[in-house]
C-alpha cells in the first residue's frame, strides 16, 4: 500500500493536518515531516514499539541511536539526568535550530532510542511544521532522516517517497527543506564539548558561546564515537568520487570509456560538448550549495548515471559540513 501524503503549509501549518499527524503518532505510527535541515521520520519516542518500526522501515542497524526532537528546553531536560551549563547556553542561543546536543540520558528514555547507550541526542527543530507538530502531539519524537539506511538524505517530499513509500504511515509534504545538511551533533556530556558531526551550526559559532570545543581530527575523521561518523554514509547508488584538482580531466577520461557520468561542478563551459555527461552547476555560496546538494545527487541517481564526480569545494571551515557529507557519499578511501 502506498504511503498517505498530506500537503501542509510550510509557514502556517493547518491545524487539521497537524492533528491528523499527531493522531497517527499517538497510535504508534510513523510520520515523515520536514525539518529545517532534511525530512525526518518521526515516531513517539516514549513508545519502544513505534521506535522499533523506524529501525525496520529504514533498515537501520540497531546500534545507531536516534535524535529525539522536542518542543522546548524543558521537554529536553525531562529526558536528561544532567543539564550542564554548556547545554543551557547553547540551547538558549541555537534552539530552535540545527544543533543536536548529546547529554546523559534519563532512565525513562527507552533503550531502543539510545541504542542502549548512556546518552541521548536532543534538538528543537526550527521548521514551523516540525515545531507545530511537536506542540500538537505533546510527546518527544525520535526522528532520523527519512531515508533508507546509508542512502541519501531527503530534502524534498519526493525523495522520501522514493525511499520509503509503503513503509511509513504518513508523509507531510511541505515542499523543499531549506537547510539541506543535517544538524550539527555536539556532545556536551564531556568537558570540553566535542563535535561529533559537523552541520549547519559551525564550530566557530559554538565556540563563541562556550569557548574551545574538541573538533574532529580531520573533516570526515575523528574517533568514531558517533555512528554517523562511519565513513560511507549518505550515499547515492552510483559510486561517487570527490576530486580536488582537475576534475574535468577525470570526467573526460571516464566519458571516453563510454560511461554515463554525472558531475557536480562550479564552472559553466567545461566539457559542454560531451552529450553523455550530466553536469550540474552548483552555487559557490555555501548556504545555497548545502540546500541543493542532496537534491542534485538524487537527480543524478534518478537519471541512472554510472559514476558521479564532485569538484570539491575549498578546504575551509565554512565548507566543513558539506565536504564531510560529500566525503561520506564517496566510495573511495577517506
Ligand atoms: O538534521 C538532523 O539531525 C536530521 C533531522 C531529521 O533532525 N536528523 C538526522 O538523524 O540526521 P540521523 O539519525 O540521520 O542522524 C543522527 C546522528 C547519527 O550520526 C547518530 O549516530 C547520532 O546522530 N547520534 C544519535 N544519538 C546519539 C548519541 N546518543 N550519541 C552520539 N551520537 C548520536
Ligand atoms: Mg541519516
Amino acid at each position: 500500500m502506498h504511503t498517505r501524503v498530506l500537503r501542509v503549509d510550510p509557514v502556517i501549518p493547518e491545524p487539521a493536518v497537524l492533528a491528523e499527524a499527531a493522531s497517527v503518532l499517538r497510535r504508534g505510527g510513523l510520520v515523515a515531516f520536514p525539518t529545517e535541515t532534511v525530512y525526518g521520520l518521526g515516531a513517539n519516542a516514549s513508545d519502544p514499539d513505534a521506535v522499533a518500526r523506524i529501525f525496520r522501515a529504514k533498515g537501520r542497524p540497531a546500534g545507531n541511536p536516534l535524535i529525539v526532537h522536542v518542543a522546548a528546553k524543558d521537554q529536553a531536560q525531562e529526558l536528561t539526568s544532567e543539564w550542564p551549563e554548556a547545554a543551557d547556553r547553547l540551547s538558549a542561543r541555537f534552539w530552535p535550530g540545527p544543533l543536536t546536543l548529546v547529554l546523559l540520558r534519563n532512565p525513562r528514555v527507552p533503550d531502543i532510542v539510545t541504542a542502549g547507550g548512556a546518552t541521548v541526542a536532543l534538538r528543537v527543530p526550527a521548521h514551523p511544521v516540525a515545531l507545530a507538530l511537536l506542540r500538537t502531539v505533546h510527546t518527544p519524537l525520535a526522528a532520523p532522516s527519512a531515508n533508507r539506511s546509508s542512502h541519501l538524505s531527503p530534502t524534498r517530499p519526493e525523495h522520501v517517497r522514493r525511499s520509503l513509500d509503503g513503509r511509513i504511515d504518513l508523509l507531510l509534504d511541505a515542499g523543499s527543506t531549506t537547510g539541506g545538511v543535517e544538524s550539527t551533533v555536539l556532545d556536551v556530556s564531556t568537558s570540553p564539548p566535542r563535535l561529533l558531526r559537523p552541520g549547519l551550526i559551525s564550530p566557530a559559532q559554538i565556540e563563541a558561546v562556550v569557548g574551545p570545543i574538541q573538533r574532529l581530527a580531520s573533516p570526515a575523521g575523528g574517533a568514531l564515537r558517533s555512528p554517523g561518523l562511519l565513513a560511507r554514509h549518505y550515499a547515492p547508488t552510483a559510486p561517487l568520487e570527490c576530486v580536488n584538482v582537475d576534475a574535468a580531466a577525470r570526467v573526460e577520461a571516464l566519458c571516453r570509456t563510454g560511461m554515463r557520468v554525472g558531475w557536480l561542478t562550479f564552472t559553466g563551459a567545461e566539457l559542454a560538448h560531451l552529450p553523455e555527461l550530466r553536469r550540474i552547476m552548483m552555487p559557490s555560496d555555501v548556504t545555497a550549495y548545502a540546500a541543493e546538494m542532496y537534491a542534485a545527487l538524487h537527480s543524478l541517481d534518478e537519471a541512472g548515471v554510472e559514476r558521479i564526480i564532485v569538484t570539491m569545494p575549498p578546504d575551509t571551515e565554512e565548507w566543513l559540513a558539506v565536504r564531510d557529507r560529500l566525503r561520506r557519499a564517496s566510495s573511495g578511501p577517506i
